[in-house]
């Protein structure tokens, strides 16, 4: 990994450049071994998709944090914003400079909380929009500012029931009344985070809701008009416009995966990210051999084997030994034995002609089967959402259209 120190307002960076691999080098070397493919007109379609649900006054904000869920953030920003979104939600500061270092100059909203003077000068300087959830918080972006002779949009945050970041609800008025006062800050939205609307269950959201109106009816009635006002990630966005306000927050159904299962009928979304490999070796194997670490498969027939480039350390949970199935010429294939750090092993009995080179589809479609992230959500008993964002950067994202290498 290469690393550069970066200076701005006297404030010294120690940026670690991501060693994600460009796109630009040529494909046949990036679909050697292993790699992940994001098909950029799936991820335009759902931009398109959710902008239908929307009414003309409220915008798509598309969350690119965690490298856009582990496809790409630059990437999918600039087709996110190509294809009609307003702006952009990150994490952390140095996703946020990561998007300004790609040229990319729409609002970047950072939902991460940011505490020192250092980060407020890098933000007035990347020119990023904080989110504020204390006074003290508060305070220190004001001094900072005042400090730069620099006025900041920021976004002030409540808990209605998330119990993570955020001012308590019923804190709202007197909030707003302390930051409005505060020199150098300019209120540019006030906003909240749902921590059940992906359940069929809407009482929580609902309540949620109700906490969120009422903070905004206290604002009113203490003669505050409400800025811009947001709440909705996927799940609320599909599950109810009540709930869009002016900016709704979209990450997973940006990458075409549903939040539940009973929101499946509200867009049609594509899958965008494929994780693909090839087959290094095929051999059989006797009766009684074992394969991999452990043993934890034994064959109890003659079986051929077929050794693929991809392993824990790409990001395919060891959790999925010998549960798992791939996609080889539109079959299912079962995969056999531990998986290792850089490669596992599947059961191609049922292929006669594989031949070294073949295409693996672990995530994705071949033919008229495919497989998902929710399938592997499903058997480790966990959410999409860490799947996707758990291959790793060994893995080169390669640009798609249409399945078409792009
Ligand atoms: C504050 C906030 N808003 C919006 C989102 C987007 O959520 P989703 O990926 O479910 O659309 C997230 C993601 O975790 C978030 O933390």
């Amino acid at each position: 990994m290469r690393q550069k120190l970066k200076q701005t307002n006297g404030v010294t960076y120690r940026q670690i450049e991501s060693d994600f691999p460009r796109t630009d080098k040529g494909f046949s070397d990036l679909c050697q071994r292993a790699w992940v493919e994001i098909n950029q007109g799936a991820l335009s379609h759902n931009v398109g998709q959710l902008r239908k649900l929307l009414s003309a006054s409220t915008q798509l904000m598309a969350v690119v944090k965690a490298d856009a869920y582990g496809h790409g953030a630059t990437m999918v920003a600039r087709i996110a914003l190509e294809a009609g979104a307003h702006g952009l939600c990150v994490a952390t500061l140095q996703e946020g400079i990561q998007l300004r270092e790609a040229g990319i100059e729409a609002p970047i909203l950072l939902l991460g909380a940011m505490n020192t003077p250092e980060q407020v000068k890098a933000i007035a300087h990347w020119q990023l929009e904080p989110t504020i959830c204390t006074p003290q918080q508060a305070w220190i972006f004001s001094e900072t500012l005042s400090e730069l002779q620099k006025t900041l949009p920021v976004h002030l945050k409540l808990d209605t029931g998330m119990s993570r970041l955020g001012m308590p609800w019923q804190e709202a008025t007197q909030f707003v009344e302390l930051v409005k006062r505060l020199p150098y800050l300019e209120i540019a939205s006030i906003y909240s985070h749902l921590a059940t609307a992906d359940s069929p269950d809407p009482t929580i959201m609902r309540l949620q809701h109700q906490r969120f109106e009422e903070a905004i009816a206290q604002l009113r009635h203490a003669g505050i008009k409400p800025p811009r006002l947001h709440l909705a990630n996927s799940a609320a966005t599909l599950a109810d416009s009540s709930l869009h306000y002016d900016w709704v927050r979209a990450g997973l159904a940006l990458y075409g995966l549903y939040p539940a299962e009973h929101l499946r009928n509200a867009v049609e979304l594509h899958p965008v990210m494929q994780v693909k490999a090839r087959v290094t070796q095929v051999k059989t194997i006797p009766p009684g051999t074992g394969v991999s670490y452990g043993y934890q498969f034994i064959a109890d027939k003659e079986t051929r084997i077929a050794i693929v480039g991809i392993g824990y350390a790409d990001g395919v949970p060891r959790n999925l030994s010998n549960k798992m199935t791939v996609l080889i010429q539109g079959q299912q294939v079962r995969q056999i034995g531990a998986i290792t750090m850089d490669q596992m092993m599947l059961d191609v009995s049922a292929i006669s002609d594989l031949e070294t080179g073949e295409v693996v589809t672990l995530i994705g479609q071949d033919g008229n089967l495919s497989i998902s992230a929710d399938d592997w959500a499903q058997t480790l008993g966990t959410i999409s959402w860490e799947i996707l964002c758990s291959f790793k950067h060994r893995l080169p994202r390669v640009a798609v259209s249409d399945g078409m290498l792009a």
